[in-house]
């Protein structure tokens, strides 16, 4: 097919219009599309036929690497000057001055909180940390040595058998309800599936603790009447929490937006994106980090480590990025929390690594040629270690901090009048028409 299709025809287009003209080689007929916003509608595509029987034309994307899927104002993102804003807030104000719960608000409302609604906010979901009795039996039915992440995930879609009126998601006040539990009872159950693995009781929330301080309690909390965590670490996870929060299109928020466009109760869609983070291309990247400095163990290992890299044998963990082509600017925040956490818990060995690989890499050829930067993940996982979790905790910090991302981008969807149920097309490339044989004569 020769389809040709041009942003820069002289003619029959108009210089200065908004429009897109496509000749169709096929036919020699010519169309006009409207582009808004830097982008025409794939739909409009269908008016070109071969004639009227013919479907029209489609686009293949996959991976939506050229596709936009919605329209969205909780988060925007640079990648080439290294921006990131929610709702329109750069993040290095948030992650400085902001708090977890601050920021939950301002991606779910819309914009920030005053003191009275940041109170209201915040007493609302401390007080809705609890989980019900069940859950905790729910749980226990998992293996010993079940992965925590695999645990969150199923216990997150069990709650919506807890809370059936969850299913009514045209119902705003028991919508703000589910978004209430969600972000509440994340930590809870996140805290849960680690006491779970450990073979340790079940601490229950504390609601006189932070966010975060509360998450940290739930984790840790043994003998001692009162847990009281160091506040630098309740401030960094708090950092973390708030770096995580939404990142736009990423494949989990797409997995959120694609179930909840089945109009399924937010908890089932929340529990695909966990689905979703749980692989290793999505929340698991820190692990390897983590997993990749082990090896290299020591910087006099860092040299060779490099060369490796440059001749194709592995990847730096921690490096490059779909979007950021310049800087995470994550990365920068988290770097500055690392040297944080390191004042209370003492260093580990393996940041000097880490330093050593950035800096050889950011002055590397192959490195600059190709816009490889440090991403967010490079500095997270040093941090998750130095507070004491394993691994396999990683991702499931990740989406503690993701949920009010999650979140707001369904409450986005569900008032949108635009979206309807996500059903992508396909180009069948199987067989027709074929005839049944019987099981014995094949
Ligand atoms: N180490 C070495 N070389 C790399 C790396 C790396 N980490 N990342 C990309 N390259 C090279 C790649 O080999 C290719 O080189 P060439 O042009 O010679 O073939 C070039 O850079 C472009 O790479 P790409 O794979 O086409 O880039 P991408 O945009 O598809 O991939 C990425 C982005 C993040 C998957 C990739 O950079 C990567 O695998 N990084 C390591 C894993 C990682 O840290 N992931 C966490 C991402 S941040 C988490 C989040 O935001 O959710």
């Amino acid at each position: 097919m020769t389809t040709e299709t041009t942003a820069q025809v002289e003619e029959p287009g108009v210089a200065g219009s908004s429009t897109l003209t496509i000749t169709d080689n096929r036919t020699g007929r010519t169309y006009e599309v409207p582009i808004e916003d830097g982008t025409i509608r794939s739909t409009e595509l269908r008016k070109i036929k071969l004639d009227e029987s013919d479907f029209g034309l489609m686009t293949y994307d996959p991976a939506y690497m050229n596709t936009a899927s919605c329209r969205s104002a909780v988060t925007y993102i640079d990648g080439d000057r290294g921006i990131l804003e929610y709702r329109g807030f750069p993040i290095e104000q948030l992650a400085e001055r902001s708090s977890y719960l601050e920021v939950a608000y301002l991606l779910i409302h819309g914009e920030l909180p005053t003191q009275t609604q940041l109170d209201e906010w915040t007493y609302l979901i401390t007080n809705h940390t609890f989980v019900h009795e069940n859950i905790k039996d729910f749980m226990k039915g998992f293996r010993y040595d079940a992965h925590p992440m695999g645990m969150l995930l199923a216990s997150v879609g069990a709650l919506s058998t807890f809370y059936p009126e969850a299913a009514q998601i045209k119902d705003t006040q028991l919508r703000y309800n589910q978004v209430i539990r969600l972000i509440a009872k994340m930590p809870t159950l996140a805290a849960f599936s680690y006491r779970h693995t450990r073979g340790m009781p079940y601490v229950y929330p504390d609601n006189d603790l932070s966010y975060a301080g509360n998450f940290l309690g739930m984790l840790y909390k043994m003998t001692e009447l009162k847990y009281r965590p160091d506040p630098r670490l309740e401030h960094a996870l708090d950092v973390l929490f708030i770096l995580h929060a939404d990142h736009e299109q990423n494949c989990s928020t797409s997995a959120v937006r694609s179930v909840g466009s089945s109009q399924v109760d937010p908890y089932s869609a929340v529990a695909a994106g966990i689905a979703a983070l749980y692989g290793p291309l999505h929340g698991g990247a820190n692990e390897a980090v983590l997993r990749m400095l082990r090896r290299i163990e020591s910087t006099h290992n860092v040299s060779d480590f490099i060369e490796g890299v440059k001749a194709g044998n592995e990847r730096l963990m921690g490096f490059g990025h779909r979007v950021y082509k310049n800087f995470d600017p994550r990365a920068k925040i988290i770097k500055r929390a690392v040297e944080q956490v390191f004042e209370v818990t003492g260093k580990n060995p393996l940041l000097h690594v880490a330093m050593e690989l950035e800096q050889i890499a950011l002055e590397d050829e192959y490195f600059i040629k190709r816009k490889l930067y440090p991403n967010v993940d490079f500095y997270s996982g040093l941090i998750y270690e130095a507070l004491g979790m394993p691994v396999e905790m990683f991702p499931v910090l990740f989406a503690i901090g993701r949920t009010s991302g999650w979140i707001a981008q369904w409450l986005e969807m569900i008032d949108d009048p635009e979206q309807k149920i996500a059903r992508p097309r396909q180009i069948y490339t199987g067989g027709r028409g074929l005839e049944y044989v019987p099981i014995a004569d094949r």
